[in-house]
């Protein structure tokens, strides 16, 4: 019988999430298959069960068999993400002479921040939020201010407002890290969202920094747009990266992009940052982005299939869970308040391992591993982050697992 067909990339169009099994997965070292027993199944961390896009394996091979492991240099990953900016999100006014390479998308966030910030000034963001947004504001001295989101899970711009009137009262030069989309919730912020955060923005004097790590991901339905192409948003900067679209976390590299009227900004930043990302890290985002189209495409047809799956899984195995299925990212934001499961919050939120309640209570009694509510700050407990960048085999198995715990709760009878 003939194999699937050769994609234009040369790999074989199938959904790379179907390729591997969890014997090839369980022999990763990588935190998310180690953190917990070999009997847990890990939906936690933002790692996804894929093998390497074609075009990203074969720069790395041919850099490891040349020895091509020195020092990065040139501004080819820009321009490639530049390609893709403009292909993908009709971002014309791209330029590459904004950008600098940054050694990842939070250290990149960090580094911005201390551009456009002074040590004890505000940060504001939008809760619940991908807990490092916490810990590495504080670790760089900056203390968050939270604006939560409403309960569409949308950004509320009354809340926004009430936080940029804070930042500003508590200090000079205070920013709003938007996260965009949105991660815990999969929110694909609309093009008159973020015009309502330059506008309240510009009124108070903040600046923006807007992480866009997972804007490759936006699914069927919805449609990406970067910050920097809001009018209103000149003097705001952007980081992105390949890491999140063809999981290259482990291959550190970012990119940093400043708006017109934040150039400046962007020349004070010190050139030893640029000395952070590893010469592998720029290949293989810049290949990702140059030649993973075709096999993005692949992924982004079985992330929505696994979203659709998801679906009907919570409603046949937990039916009192309820969520709103992501625009993008391959993330769901279970709310579990009605399991009649405890919701406690142990400490504050910024720690992305910690667990407590349902995630807890879904590792010890279901043998599945979630990321915990609490830690995404206000608005989080009671919640789980489901990781569905897996098989439908995983993600099914997971899900009846928690499903059997669940019903194992009622009362016999
Ligand atoms: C919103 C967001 N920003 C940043 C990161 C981490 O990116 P990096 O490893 O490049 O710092 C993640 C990882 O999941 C994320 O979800």
């Amino acid at each position: 019988m003939a194999g699937p067909a050769p994609s234009a990339d040369g790999s074989a169009a199938r959904n790379p999430l179907t390729v591997l099994t969890l014997h090839d997965l369980r022999r990763r070292s990588s935190v998310k298959w180690r953190m917990h027993p070999p009997d847990v199944l890990p939906l936690w961390v933002a790692e996804q069960d894929v093998p390497l896009a074609a075009p990203v394996a074969d720069v790395l091979r041919r850099a490891v068999d040349l020895g091509d492991t020195g020092y990065a240099h040139g501004t080819a990953y820009a321009e490639a993400l530049g390609e893709f900016a403009a292909g993908r999100w009709d971002w014309h006014d791209f330029r590459v002479d904004r950008t600098s390479v940054v050694p990842d998308v939070m250290m990149g966030v960090v580094e911005v921040l201390r551009l456009v910030t002074g040590p004890g000034d505000a940060v504001v963001v939008c809760s619940p939020v991908y807990p490092p947004f916490y810990a590495f504001v504080e670790h760089a001295g900056r203390r968050v201010i939270e604006a939560p989101l409403g309960p569409d899970l949308r950004m509320d711009p009354a809340a926004l407002d009430e936080a940029f009137r804070r930042a500003r009262a508590c200090g000079s030069q205070p920013a709003f890290l938007l996260c965009n989309p949105h991660n815990p919730t999969g929110v694909v912020h609309r093009r008159d969202e973020l015009e309502a955060v330059a506008e309240l923005a510009r009124r108070h004097g903040v600046r923006v920094v807007s992480d866009e790590i997972h804007a490759p991901l936006v699914l069927p339905g919805a449609r990406f747009t970067p910050y920097l192409t809001v009018s209103g948003a000149e003097d705001a900067f952007a980081l992105t990266s390949a890491s999140k679209a063809w999981n290259l976390a482990g291959l550190k590299a970012a990119v940093a992009i400043a708006g017109p009227e934040a150039t400046a900004d962007l020349r004070r930043m010190p050139e030893e940052v640029s000395h952070g990302p590893s010469h592998l890290g720029v290949l293989a985002h810049t290949a990702a982005f140059r030649a993973g189209g075709p096999w993005l495409d692949l992924l982004l047809d079985g992330l929505d299939a696994n979203r659709t799956l998801l679906e009907t899984l919570l409603a046949k195995h937990l039916p009192a869970v309820t969520h709103r299925p992501p625009e993008g990212t391959y993330l769901a934001w279970l709310d579990c308040t009605r399991l009649g499961i405890p919701t406690e919050q142990p400490g504050g939120p910024g720690v992305a391992s910690d667990l407590a309640g349902p995630a807890r209570w879904f590792l010890d009694h279901a043998r599945v591993a979630l990321s915990s509510g609490h830690v995404f700050g206000t608005g989080g407990a009671g919640f789980v982050r489901l990781n569905f960048a897996t098989s439908p085999a995983i993600l099914t198995e997971a899900v009846t697992r928690m499903g059997r715990a669940v019903e194992a709760l009622r009362p016999a009878g």
